[in-house]
């Protein structure tokens, strides 16, 4: 068995995840970068309409399930990917999902808020995006739920916290696999990384299994420096829960393909989304997988991809924003 997978043994995890993910190759990028260019497909995780969310899902929600709870409480923005599947996984294991979503109601939900409604999730519109706003309707609305008799499990944003990230340190074990069974090395994989779990995950997968590659998160919200400090933090915090020291050169961010922040719209981003859609029939988003495939392309054209082997694209889902 895989060193990963033995590690992870000791840990709940569900057990009707549709895992792995299908990988295959992009040809008119492979053709473009002069090496081989892979997608792995963590749009089709499953439920909810998919996403990397749903490795993090399986662990927490393992998790909430072990300590007895019955209702999930997650917050993030009125479209969040997070909020749209920790929805579709209380659907799935019986439990009641409330959402507290930043900004106003609006009059017509459309895009993840819309299946969130379908999903039968209490939707909870707090009219700010204030961090200590969502913090503070949380706390209330946990209080008054657990008065109801509801045992409650507070669902960290993002879904980033150690037990959350060994959702992909788990996909780091299937992506050795994916190579083995391909035939071939990935020098590199690229994704988009914000709240730093999918990232910090995968580069603890990287040091048990001593994979030799890069683990490339493309920043789509903080600069390099401060978001290569949160990814170090949390990989260093779910190593610990596995037993494994964390080497800081491991972490590799790059913030050019940001823009003006956090879901501001780029052109590099918006070829990109245009080039998945035309060029290969896959649909990406504009706040993380576009901006993570600007880079990727940006990569490929550049050159710097020439003399890998191979290069594993992780489509993190997201696309559901196109009906938002
Ligand atoms: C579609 C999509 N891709 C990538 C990410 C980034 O993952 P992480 O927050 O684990 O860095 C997110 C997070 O919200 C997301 O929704």
């Amino acid at each position: 068995m895989n060193i990963i997978r033995i590690k992870l043994a000791s840990f709940d995890k569900l057990s009707n995840a549709i895992v792995p993910t299908p990988v295959h190759e992009l040809p008119v990028l492979s053709e473009i970068a002069g090496c081989r260019i892979f997608c792995k497909r963590d749009d089709l995780t499953g439920f909810g309409f998919g996403g990397n969310k749903a490795r993090k899902l399986d662990y927490l929600v393992a998790d909430a399930l072990q300590q007895g709870c019955d209702t999930l409480l997650a917050v993030g923005a009125a479209q969040s990917n997070f909020c749209r599947m920790a929805a579709s996984y209380a659907a799935v294991h019986g439990m009641k999902a409330h959402l507290v979503l930043g900004g106003d109601k609006p009059e017509r939900p459309t895009g993840n808020l819309l299946l969130d409604h379908l999903l039968g999730a209490v939707c909870h519109h707090i009219g700010s995006e204030d961090w200590e706003d969502y913090e503070s309707h949380s706390s209330e609305l946990e209080r008054n739920l657990t008065e109801l008799g509801r045992k409650v499990y507070r669902l960290p944003m993002g879904g980033s916290t150690p037990i959350g990230s060994l959702g992909y340190t788990e996909a780091m074990a299937e992506i050795i696999d994916d190579q083995k069974r391909l035939g071939v090395t990935f020098d590199t994989i690229v994704f988009a990384s914000s709240s730093a779990g999918t990232q910090a995950g995968l580069v603890v997968g990287k040091m048990i299994a001593e994979w030799p590659g890069t683990v490339l998160g493309i920043s789509v919200a903080r600069k390099t420096a401060i978001h290569t400090d949160n990814v170090f933090k949390l990989a260093c915090e779910t190593g610990r829960l596995l037993n494994v020291s964390i080497d800081r050169t491991a972490v590799c961010v790059d913030d050019n393909f940001i823009g003006d922040g956090y879901a501001a719209r780029t052109d590099s981003c918006d070829e990109a989304v245009e080039f998945f859609a035309r060029r290969c029939g896959i649909f990406l988003d504009y706040v993380y997988s576009g901006k993570a495939a600007a880079g990727l392309l940006e990569y490929c054209r550049s050159g710097k991809f020439r003399n890998a082997g191979a290069v594993l694209f992780i489509h993190t889902g997201g696309n559901i924003e196109l009906f938002a």
